[in-house]
């Protein structure tokens, strides 16, 4: 079943070009958004949303702070994400023109069905899901539903599911600018494009693989790793993090850029790698006096650009470049060669890789 991969997480790491595929397959050659895509009845739904709650765990939460960028940059709408463990929890206040959207690879996330039936409790009627298994409980608790076709997810660390999750909700992103008159037909039809060239773009960075294998040897023996990010890219530091303190056993941390000075900063010395997500994109010129100030404190830099940053590669400071920038979806694309480094640093540890210590796949308890 493993063919040419050694584990699941490497071989559902290289199925994402056709998981991506499959997931955007029923787009077929339309240059206009359909909101059927996300259920019979969702065009009065989603037109009438005034806001968007994400309530989802662990990656699933990662890929709703990425969306958050989206919505509320393209679509215009407040949009405010939660961790289903705690939003079940809290007493908040709530909107009935609230669209509420769960985000699971499973749909069995006990944590996340119990947010979703305090959410309806709360009055909030109007519902969706993203999901990747059909048949789960989650998709049979919303009427409206987008089915991810990443395929069977078996590696406990998620990753064909985050990506095809990203490309959904870059989806609905587009389909509520349209409905709220916020999608010119260029920018509809350049967003569709950027989505149907994914699977190539995405095949483009997994090429990296041999220079990350060559990373992962100098990290493997650290006890503690920095990953920083900005804007939709801080959510991606958050999910590399996450990565390699799942399967590596390597205590790590992600903090947006800016709050290194705040405190992290105190942690950097020559034995804490910092890995930095640097697309060439607005937050670049800060990011990189950042950069600047880990360098100050003697932080060895492992930075992930892109074809277009204006950076070189110095004394501690490694520079891998992504071949193309991807304007929005780049935080997407910015996934994969942390995924990519999680795994390798795993091989050099020799830790199991499928099945991390203390972990399961799908968490059905609270
Ligand atoms: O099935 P779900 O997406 O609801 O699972 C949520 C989390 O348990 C899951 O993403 C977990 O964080 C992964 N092991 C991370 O790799």
């Amino acid at each position: 079943e493993l063919g040419q991969y050694r584990h699941y997480m490497q071989k559902e790491i290289f199925e994402q070009p056709a998981a991506l595929s499959n997931t955007l397959e029923m787009l077929g050659t339309t240059h206009s958004v359909q909101p059927g895509l996300f259920g019979a009845s969702a065009e009065p739904v989603l037109r009438a949303a005034r806001q968007v709650l994400i309530l989802a765990c662990g990656t699933s939460y990662h890929a709703g702070l990425t969306a958050r960028y989206w919505l509320e940059a393209i679509a215009g709408l407040p949009c405010s994400v939660e961790v289903a463990s705690e939003y079940r929890y809290r007493d908040s206040v709530a909107d009935p023109a609230t669209l509420v959207v769960t985000l699971s690879q499973s749909g069995e996330t006990a944590d996340t069905l119990a947010a979703l039936q305090h959410a309806k409790l709360l009055g909030m009627r109007h519902t969706l899901c993203i999901c990747n298994v059909p048949e789960s409980s989650l998709v049979r608790e919303n009427a409206l539903r987008f089915i991810t076709r990443a395929g069977p997810e078996i590696g406990v660390a998620s990753t064909k599911a985050f990506t095809t999750q990203l490309a959904a909700l870059y989806l609905l992103t587009l389909t509520l600018a349209k409905l709220r008159g916020r999608l010119t037909p260029a920018n509809e039809g350049k967003g569709l494009s950027a989505l149907r060239h994914l699977p190539v773009a995405v095949g483009k960075v997994l090429e990296l693989e041999p220079h990350i294998r060559v990373w992962a040897e100098r990290f493997a023996m650290k006890q503690n790793a920095l990953f920083l990010g900005r804007g939709r890219h801080y959510p991606i530091a958050m999910e590399g993090a996450l990565k390699l303190k799942e399967i590596t056993y390597i205590h790590a941390e992600a903090y947006p850029a800016g709050e290194l000075k705040h405190g992290p900063l105190a942690l950097v010395d020559q034995d804490m790698p910092v890995i930095a997500v640097a697309p060439n994109d607005a937050l670049l010129e800060k990011l990189k006096s950042n950069l600047q100030e880990v360098r100050a404190r003697g932080g060895e830099l492992f930075v992930f650009a892109d074809a277009d940053s204006e950076m070189s590669a110095s004394d501690g400071l490694h520079i891998l470049r992504l071949p193309e920038h991807y304007g929005q979806l780049s935080a997407l694309l910015h996934t994969i060669p942390l995924q990519l480094l999680a795994y390798h640093v795993a091989l050099v540890r020799g830790t199991d890789v499928d099945k991390p210590r203390n972990l399961a796949k799908s968490v059905t308890v609270e």
